[in-house]
């Protein structure tokens, strides 16, 4: 048995607070009950509805992906095309995606049914770090590294200071290979804060998700999280 706003919470209805915040409005009914109390205890067979719709209890999932380019990073798309959900087989539970990465972007991406542990991965308290490896146009200079390591403001949106390398350059070209490390996940973060420094991307691939890498997966593939990563999430996000 666990409590009633755990389960909520669990289950992707809303966050833990907000779900304690639905129960004692009296929108939360359990076997035909409103409850207000928020020590309930459920369990596998009782019936909660929320605002009349049923809550699904399924048992929980953590996939870690390859998400490969030209792919959508949502549930669905209403343009039809692929999505990272289309791409993970052999799973009857209703995965989302955690986060998100851009349909040219390819690289590692969680997807489960775990609401509770999705909220907090990307909730801005306790968003974990994140490693990309951008192709970029122009040779980093000393100067550009540095703005990106101090942080910056784009169009009104603030980016916090991020870890950067240059991995190798392409004198040639007019290449390189950049590493940057953010521990936020706003709107195409990284394109912007490298083309705010003179850097447009031309590639980009998320390495590396807190603790868990691609090690193992081509593109296109997933794998199931160990117990014990699953775990280290929950404790990064301050679940355990
Ligand atoms: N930053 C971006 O610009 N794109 C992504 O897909 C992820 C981070």
């Amino acid at each position: 048995m666990e409590r009633l706003q755990k389960v909520l919470a669990h289950d992707g209805v809303a966050s833990r607070r907000q779900s304690e915040k639905l129960i004692m409005s009296g929108r939360v009914r359990v076997n035909g009950t409103v409850v207000t109390e928020l020590g309930t205890k459920v369990g596998a067979h009782d019936k909660i509805v929320v605002d009349g719709v049923p809550v699904t209890t399924e048992a929980p999932v953590y996939i870690l992906m390859y998400k490969p380019r030209s792919v959508i990073s949502t549930a669905n798309d209403d343009k039809g095309r692929k999505t990272v959900v289309d791409l993970v087989e052999g799973i009857s539970q209703r995965i989302y995606p955690v986060g998100r990465l851009d349909y040219d972007t390819a690289g590692l991406l969680l997807l489960t049914n775990d609401g509770e542990l999705a909220n907090r991965l990307t909730h801005p308290k306790y968003e974990v770090e994140k490693t990309y490896i951008a192709k970029v146009t122009g040779i980093p200079t000393n100067d550009e590294m540095k703005s990106l390591r101090q942080g910056m403001t784009v169009e009104g949106e603030t980016y916090a200071p991020a870890k950067g390398k240059i991995i190798s350059v392409d004198d040639k070209k007019k290449t390189a290979i950049v590493s940057l490390t953010i521990h936020e996940g706003k709107n195409h973060q990284v394109k912007k804060m490298l083309a705010a420094v003179g850097l447009p991307v031309e590639k980009l691939k998320r390495e590396q998700y807190g603790f868990l890498t691609l090690k193992g997966l081509n593109a296109g593939e997933s794998r199931h999280l160990k117990p014990e990563e699953v775990k280290e999430l929950r404790r990064l996000t301050g679940l355990i």
